[in-house]
């Protein structure tokens, strides 16, 4: 199905980060690059945010375009109109009380969550929705909303009971979070009563909101075909696979793509040395520079190895740090590791790195332009997640050349090619991945990335290379997106609490 030729629609697509305006993970990467892919297809989409106090440092020129009383505030919301990096018109809802502070949008500067992250996203949605109806004084009204993740979880609920409401898509990037709270939290936000139901927002007697997302938007959509699958059994489906397998008939997984004018070795500043996949033998001067920059010994026929993430069980860290032992026996690899999460698993790291100054080196912290520069300097990259909803760090390595090391889950099964040797043999092996998250499972396929690496230098510089020309650009996706639109508009949901 393809909608090149349809009439541009109205979107408003909401989520609680951005690129290049603030970031935690991989959603800020998605919210900051698909509006531009679909913006680029003719359609009319503007962004909404939270008014966090980067995000208004950063969406200059900006301009306060609307005041509304908002249920929840006991002051004027302000919108702001400016826009995100330059192209896409984005609205910022301006609530000081709720967004202007330290920290990153969820957690305080000690990394606990906020106390007040219900009352924070439920004011959220409510402007999303108040945006939505055309209440806010912006004479826009949106043919669609499209909501990602659990803070944006009670727009579609609170959408369901208007009747002059445009279509709703929610987005799950991560069913792991889900707004979970209790009874009490859900009086003193003052929903309407009707949502607490099992065919509500009632979740094993406390109230969620991501499964307001779920259970009431016209479409659903997760961010990989396998991940959509996975979340369907107990296994993936945080309990909510009963809820998912419900609704299946309006479930899509449709495939992240990514920005390649922030994310390609041969125009990225962060970078010592530009490549590409026909220059891919100056890949080695980042390498060394890296090395430098790291404090390890510098040499480019070393065997480095990197990992870089939120350091948080979902994506098998202690599996890596498990390792080590291994990976340090060997002659010539390094290990750079760049993350900050667990206390627990950022003191492992630590460790590992004091105990083998030669041979590993962690960065704890966040460093967006470091991360740029370990997927150009390393040869692989690990990412051994227990479940992985798409992953856009292997999707960045296969650019820059890092052949992927991946567990075959979610969307890692769906964008790495096994370097088995039949693949390597046809020319379409991209990476390694093995079937079962566990250290032995790692360690068995890193023994094959050595076996490889050790033939002629050919063979590595091919299966790197194929890695480098795949295209995960947006352009597919975003088409899937229209279509999904379509879908979501031309099929309204009934609203469940109506059938009950
Ligand atoms: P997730 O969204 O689950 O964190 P993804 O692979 O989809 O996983 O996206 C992670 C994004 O966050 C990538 O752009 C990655 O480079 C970035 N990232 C994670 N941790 C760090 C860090 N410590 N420093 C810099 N970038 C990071
Ligand atoms: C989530 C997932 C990750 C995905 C990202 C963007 O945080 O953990 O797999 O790539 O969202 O969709």
């Amino acid at each position: 199905m393809s909608n090149q030729n349809s009439s541009p629609l109205k979107i408003l697509y909401a989520a609680s980060e951005a690129q290049p305006l603030i970031k935690t993970g991989g959603l800020a990467d998605v919210a900051g690059s698909l509006p531009g892919a679909l913006k680029h297809f003719g359609h009319d989409i503007r962004v909404v945010l939270p008014a966090y106090p980067q995000a208004v440092e950063r969406a200059i020129p900006i301009k306060q375009v609307a005041s509304l009383k908002i249920a929840g505030s006991t002051h004027p919301v302000r919108i702001l109109e400016g826009t995100l990096d330059g192209k896409v018109p984005l609205y910022l809802v301006d609530a000081p009380d709720f967004f202007n502070r330290p920290g990153n949008p969820y957690v305080d500067t000690h990394g606990n969550d906020w106390g007040d992250n219900p009352e924070r996203f439920a004011l959220f949605c409510r402007t999303i929705v108040s945006i939505a109806l055309n209440h806010a004084d912006l004479h826009w009204q949106p043919d669609i909303v499209h909501c990602n993740d659990w803070q944006t979880g009670l727009v579609a609920p609170l959408l369901a009971m208007e009747w002059n409401r445009p279509a709703t898509v929610f987005t799950i990037h991560n069913l792991a979070y889900q707004g979970v709270y209790n009874h009490t939290t859900f009086e003193r936000l003052r929903l309407p009563g009707s949502f607490w139901s099992v065919e509500g927002l009632e979740f094993h007697s406390n109230f969620s909101f991501i499964k307001g997302g779920i259970a009431f938007s016209d479409w659903v959509t997760t961010v990989s075909p396998t991940y959509a699958k996975e979340i369907l059994t107990a296994e993936y489906g945080y309990g909510f696979e009963g809820l998912l397998q419900h609704r299946k008939e309006r479930l899509s997984g449709i495939l992240n793509g990514i920005d390649y004018a922030v994310w390609d070795p041969a125009s990225d500043s962060a970078l010592p040395q530009a490549y590409d996949a026909n220059t891919f033998s100056l890949k080695r001067l980042n390498k060394v520079a890296l090395q430098r920059e790291l404090g390890l010994p510098e040499d480019e026929n070393t065997f480095l190895l990197g990992h870089i993430g939120r350091l948080v069980e979902q994506k098998g860290v202690d599996m890596i740090l498990d390792i080590i032992p291994g990976l340090v026996n060997q002659k010539n690899v390094q290990l750079v590791m760049l993350g900050t999460g667990d206390a627990q698993l950022e003191q492992r790291l630590r460790n590992a790195a004091a105990k083998h100054p030669e041979r590993v080196a962690a960065y704890i912290g966040y460093d967006e332009n470091l991360a740029h520069r370990i997927e150009a300097g390393c040869d692989c990259f690990i990412m051994p997640s227990r479940f992985e909803p798409c992953g856009l760090n292997q999707l960045y390595s296969l650019r820059y050349g890092a052949v992927p090391v991946v567990n075959q889950t979610g969307g890692l099964a769906d964008t790495v090619i096994d370097a088995s040797s039949k693949n390597l043999l046809n020319g379409i092996a991209t990476g390694f991945s093995f079937d079962e998250p566990s250290a032995d499972a790692l360690w068995r396929c890193m023994e094959r990335t050595f076996e490889l690496r050790n033939r002629p230098s050919i063979w590595w510089e091919k299966l790197a290379t194929t890695g480098m020309k795949q295209d995960f650009s947006w352009d597919a996706s975003a088409e899937h997106y229209i279509d999904v639109y379509h879908m979501a508009m031309d099929n309204p949901a009934i609203n469940p609490l109506k059938t009950a």
